[in-house]
This record gives C-alpha cells, sequence and structure tokens, in this order.
C-alpha cells in the first residue's frame, strides 16, 4: 500500500504558523486519515511506518481520544498485510465470560448456549491484523491462553479438539500504565514483554498543540461537507481559544467541538463561543466541566420549566436561528414553534439576535 504526504498551507491566521503541515493519507480509504504536523507527532507516525514492515507486535499507549486505533489501521494499511483483513476486539466492552468465545470461538455445545460453530476474532484475522483494544482490562486467566496463542501462534477454540495454526499480526493498545498493572499483578509481565515489542505512545493532543488548528481545520471540511459546504475558516479568537484549552478528550473531543460548532454557527466563519470550550466569563475553565462542579441547576425544578430553560438558553446560542435550535435540541421544528408560542402565551418571549463579542 502506498502512503502519500502532502502539504498544505493552513488558512487560519494562527496556524499559519505552523505551516506547511503533513497529512499522512492511506489512499485507498480516506476514512482512515490521519492528520498531523505537530514534530512530536510526525516523529510517532514515522516510527509506526517503521513498525509497520517490521511486521513486530506493537503496543499502542495514549490518553483516551488520541488516534490510537486510528494509528493502529495506519500501521495495517502500511504493512505488508493491508490488504488482508483487519480486526478489532475491545477488550473492556465484553464480559469476562463472552470474551474468551469471542477471541478464539468456540465448537458447537462448548457450553449451554453455544448452539453452533463460532470463529473467533484471532482466526478471522488469519493473514491480517488483530487489535486487541483496552488489553489491560483482560482478566489474567485470558491473557494466559492469549499468551500462549501469541507465542504458539495457535488458536483454540472453546470445546476443540486441536489448535489451529494461524499467521497474525497483533496490535494491542492501553490507556493505562501498562507496566503499572505489571507491578500490581494485574498484568502478566511475560504477556506484556511479547505484546510490546515495539512500544508506540501517542501523545496528547495539549503535548502537540500545532496538531491543534490543522485537526480543527480538518473537521471543519468533513463535516462541513455533509450538507452544502458554508463555512470557510475559525475566527482568529476562535483558533487561540482552541490552543489554550487543556483537551481532556483529546482529538475525539476536538472533532466533536467542531462538529457542534457547525451547527451552531450561523456565519461563515466559526466564532469563538460556539465551540463552548470556555464559560463566558473566560475565566479558563470549560463550561461543561464548570457545570458538573456546582450542584445540577436542574434538581428540584419541574421538568417544563428545565425544558423551558434549555429552549430559550439554546435559541440564545443560535443567534435566534430557529432551525439550528430545533437542531440541537434534537426536536422539530414544529414542536419548537408550537412551545414558544406557548412561551410566549405565558409572558417569555423568543430571544432575539446574539451580540456579536468576538
Ligand atoms: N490524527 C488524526 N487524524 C484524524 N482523525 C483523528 C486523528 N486522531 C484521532 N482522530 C479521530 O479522533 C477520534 C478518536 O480516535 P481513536 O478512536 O483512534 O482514539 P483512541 O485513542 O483509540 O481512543 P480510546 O482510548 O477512547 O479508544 C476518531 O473519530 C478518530 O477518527
Ligand atoms: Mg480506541
Amino acid at each position: 500500500m502506498t502512503l502519500d504526504a502532502e502539504s498544505f498551507r493552513a488558512e487560519d491566521g494562527v496556524a499559519d504558523a505552523a505551516a506547511p503541515f503533513y497529512p499522512v493519507r492511506a489512499r485507498h480509504d480516506p476514512a482512515d486519515d490521519f492528520i498531523c504536523c505537530d514534530p512530536a507527532m510526525v516523529a510517532v507516525v514515522r516510527r509506526a511506518r517503521q513498525a509497520a514492515e517490521s511486521g513486530a507486535s506493537v503496543l499502542i499507549s495514549g490518553e483516551s481520544g488520541t488516534g490510537k486505533e486510528v494509528i493502529a489501521r495506519f500501521i495495517h494499511n502500511a504493512s505488508r498485510r493491508a490488504k488482508a483483513a483487519f480486526v478489532a476486539l475491545n477488550c473492556a466492552a465484553i464480559p469476562d465470560h463472552l470474551l474468551e468465545s469471542e477471541l478464539f470461538g468456540h465448537e458447537r455445545g462448548a457450553f449451554s448456549g453455544a448452539i453452533g460453530r463460532r470463529i473467533g476474532k484471532l482466526e478471522a484475522a488469519d493473514g491480517g491484523t488483530i487489535l486487541l483494544d483496552e488489553i489491560s482490562e483482560m482478566d489474567l486467566r485470558l491473557q494466559a491462553k492469549l499468551l500462549r496463542a501469541v507465542q504458539e501462534r495457535e488458536v483454540d477454540r472453546v470445546g476443540g479438539q486441536r489448535p489451529m495454526k494461524v499467521d497474525i499480526r497483533i496490535l494491542a493498545t492501553t490507556n493505562k500504565d501498562l507496566l503499572s498493572e505489571v507491578k500490581k499483578q494485574t498484568f502478566r509481565e511475560d504477556l506484556y514483554f511479547r505484546l510490546n515489542v515495539i512500544p508506540l505512545h501517542i501523545p496528547s493532543l495539549r503535548q502537540r498543540p500545532d496538531d491543534i488548528p490543522v485537526l480543527a481545520r480538518y473537521f471543519l471540511r468533513k463535516y462541513d461537507s455533509r450538507s452544502a459546504p458554508r463555512f470557510r475558516s475559525f475566527s482568529d479568537a476562535s483558533i487561540k481559544a482552541m490552543l489554550a484549552y487543556h483537551w481532556p478528550g483529546n482529538v475525539r473531543e476536538l472533532e466533536n467541538a467542531v462538529n457542534r460548532a457547525i451547527v451552531l454557527a450561523t456565519e461563515d466563519e466559526i466564532r469563538r463561543q460556539c465551540l463552548d470550550l470556555f464559560p463566558p466569563d473566560g475565566n479558563g475553565v470549560r463550561l461543561a466541566g464548570h457545570r458538573a462542579e456546582r450542584p445540577a441547576a436542574s434538581a428540584g425544578r419541574p421538568l417544563w420549566q428545565i425544558e423551558r430553560d434549555a429552549i430559550i438558553d439554546t435559541l440564545v446560542m443560535t443567534g435566534g436561528n430557529r432551525t439550528r435550535a430545533a437542531e440541537v435540541l434534537g426536536i422539530s421544528i414544529r414542536c419548537l414553534r408550537n412551545k414558544l408560542q406557548l412561551y410566549a402565551s405565558q409572558g417569555f418571549a423568543p430571544p432575539g439576535p446574539a451580540s456579536r463579542t468576538d
């Protein structure tokens, strides 16, 4: 598979300082775009590319939302196995008693409920790559069975007669420090060393600030093109706000913030307040966190009142745009209109356009 490095110049004022940047693009599948320009991340991509060629196991670590799964797909696509299957299994999402048969498969009648033979994920990945997501969540008994499979490259179906050979490349991710799990004896040391042949740590978004405007613009194009493209750029104030924010949810949070801003924005340029990163007084505390820290403003109040406040607040946020407010609230425009008529009859006038603050 060929990887293509294209260079762009960022159009936003602040992002200009970081240009040019190099999104590394897997040509055959735009869903696998991996965008980066910060030197810290470019170094990780370089290492991922080397790892891809080697075929060795890679342990990808990093905070939630940093792009561990994206880089895992990138490694698969850049490897000799690119045309074969990429199979992902989230070890945290599946209860312990089901994980074994999910991984290894089972024969008919292996346990009550096993009505037919089932191929496990390790077998399904034969010839390709398996991604074991959140590996730290696997219980110790299963870790022992996985270790055998990794060492022997053999899969033993639950209730099976004899193991089968598989040709798989193993990638694993963790957002916990796996070595400290080893010290706590909740993760097997031998399995840790088997998986951690090439360690790849993805820095948090705040540790690679040059990526912030670049990724924001990428998501702007990605989501804006879903309908008729409306937005061209971010205001300087919104870029500054994004650079100052600490992004606890990393790239996933940035992606959501841009997506939300596209729904809320009323002009060609995305303004700071549409990103909803700071409370209106700008004291640097995130609005959502701010809300969570104080006692719930909705507690002990009638639902109709909470609903009315949510509708009016949203209209203020959208500058009085009812279509957009209905979209954000997840209700029909007709339902919104009916509610507003009711509020008007109770003496609440719908808000007018919001004043510009950036
Ligand atoms: N460099 C990047 N370029 C483009 N999109 C990215 C990049 N990094 C992350 N994303 C996007 O951010 C979101 C989160 O990425 P991903 O699922 O890979 O994170 P993760 O580290 O596996 O998170 P978790 O630990 O919660 O599973 C996805 O929608 C992904 O497409
Ligand atoms: Mg993940």
